[in-house]
C-alpha cells in the first residue's frame, strides 16, 4: 500500500501506515477529549484480540497495531511462516468496533533498519522463564513496543494477561521509562474447553488441537493443590511436567511464582501465586497461565 492511505472504507476500518498519520489522528481524539488506547498485536486477531478492543473502547477510542516484529522471532522460529492476513484482521476489528487499525511497515517502525538498533531492555525478568528458553526475544518486544507506544503516544495501552512475563515486562518498562501512559491488563480470553486463545493455536493439527486443553488443565489441577496447602513447589512442577510429557507435549517448563513479580514463592504465609507453562505440542509452542491463592 502506498503512504496515502488513511480512509479506505473497503478495509472496512480506518488504516494507516505512517507515523504522521498516526500520530495526527490519535491527536485529534485526544484533543477532542477523548481518551485513546492502543491494543499492540501482531495480527491473526481472533476473538481474544476483539475482547481487548472491547475493554479499550470502554473508556474511549480504540487504536490496534498490527506488527509481525521481525527482531522478536529468533533465527529459526516462525517469523516467516507467521499469519498475515491484514483483510481479515480488519474485517474483525471492524466488528469489534475498533476505531483505527494502524499497520506500519518495517521501516516505519526501524527507520534505520535492523542493525544497532537502539534497544530497551528489562533486566533480570526478560532472561527468565520464556527468556532463558528465547533469550533475544523480551529485549525485542520492549524494543517493539517502546517505539510502538513513542510513535502512536496513547493515553493507555492494553496487553493481554496470557502473556503474563510479558505484562509484567511490559510494565516495568513503562514505569521504569516514566512513560506517560497508562498499562492495562487484558484478560485471558479461552475456547470452551480451555485453551488459552493464540494465533499459533492454527498450527495445531486436528489431533494435537485435542490435546491441548491439557496444558490448562495441569495448571488449574496444580492451582488445587497449591489451594489444598500443598507447598512442595518443585514436585508440583515436576509432577505437571511429567504429565505433559505423557500427553506428549515437550514442555520448556512448569512454575509456581509470586503472582507480583515472578519471584520465588515463599512456603508459608499469605501470597498469590501464578503457575506458568510453556509447551511444545507439534509444532506449535503453547504457554498459559492461572493465577491462585490460598
Ligand atoms: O504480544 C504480542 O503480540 C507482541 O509481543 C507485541 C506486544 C505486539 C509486541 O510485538
Amino acid at each position: 500500500m502506498g503512504n496515502s492511505v488513511v480512509d479506505q472504507s473497503f478495509w472496512f476500518v480506518r488504516i494507516v501506515e505512517t507515523k504522521a498519520q498516526v500520530r495526527a489522528r490519535l491527536r485529534r481524539w485526544q484533543d477532542a477529549g477523548e481518551k485513546v488506547t492502543l491494543v499492540p498485536t501482531m495480527g491473526a486477531l481472533h476473538k481474544a484480540h476483539t475482547d481487548l478492543v472491547r475493554l479499550a473502547k470502554r473508556s474511549g477510542r480504540a487504536a490496534v497495531s498490527i506488527f509481525v516484529n521481525p527482531t522478536q522471532f529468533a533465527p529459526g522460529e516462525d517469523f516467516e511462516r507467521y499469519p498475515r492476513d491484514l483483510e481479515a484482521d480488519a474485517g474483525l476489528l471492524r466488528k469489534g468496533g475498533a476505531d483505527l487499525l494502524f499497520a506500519p511497515a518495517a521501516e516505519e517502525v526501524y527507520p534505520r533498519g535492523l542493525e544497532d538498533l537502539t534497544r530497551v531492555e528489562v533486566p533480570g525478568l526478560s532472561g527468565d522463564l520464556c527468556g532463558a528458553y528465547r533469550p533475544t526475544h523480551f529485549a525485542a518486544v520492549t524494543s517493539v513496543v517502546a517505539r510502538l507506544l513513542l510513535i502512536t503516544l496513547p493515553d493507555a495501552v492494553i496487553f493481554g494477561r496470557k502473556d503474563y512475563q510479558q505484562l509484567l515486562i511490559l510494565r516495568r518498562m513503562v514505569e521504569d521509562l516514566h512513560i506517560p501512559v497508562e498499562v492495562i491488563e487484558g484478560p485471558i480470553t479461552r475456547e470452551g474447553d480451555g485453551l488459552a486463545m493464540s494465533s499459533r493455536n492454527r498450527y495445531l493439527s486436528a489431533e494435537e488441537r485435542h490435546i491441548a486443553p491439557t496444558l490448562n488443565q495441569v495448571l488449574l489441577e496444580c492451582a488445587e493443590r497449591l489451594r489444598n496447602g500443598d507447598r512442595n513447589f518443585a514436585r508440583l512442577e515436576r509432577d505437571a511436567m511429567t504429565f505433559l510429557e505423557r500427553k506428549s507435549f515437550v514442555p520448556d517448563y512448569v512454575a509456581v511464582r509470586r503472582a507480583g513479580d515472578l519471584g520465588p514463592p515463599p512456603s508459608s504465609g499469605p501470597c498469590e501465586w501464578v503457575i506458568l507453562a510453556a509447551a511444545w505440542l507439534g509444532s506449535a509452542r503453547l504457554i498459559d497461565n492461572v493465577t491462585c491463592s490460598p
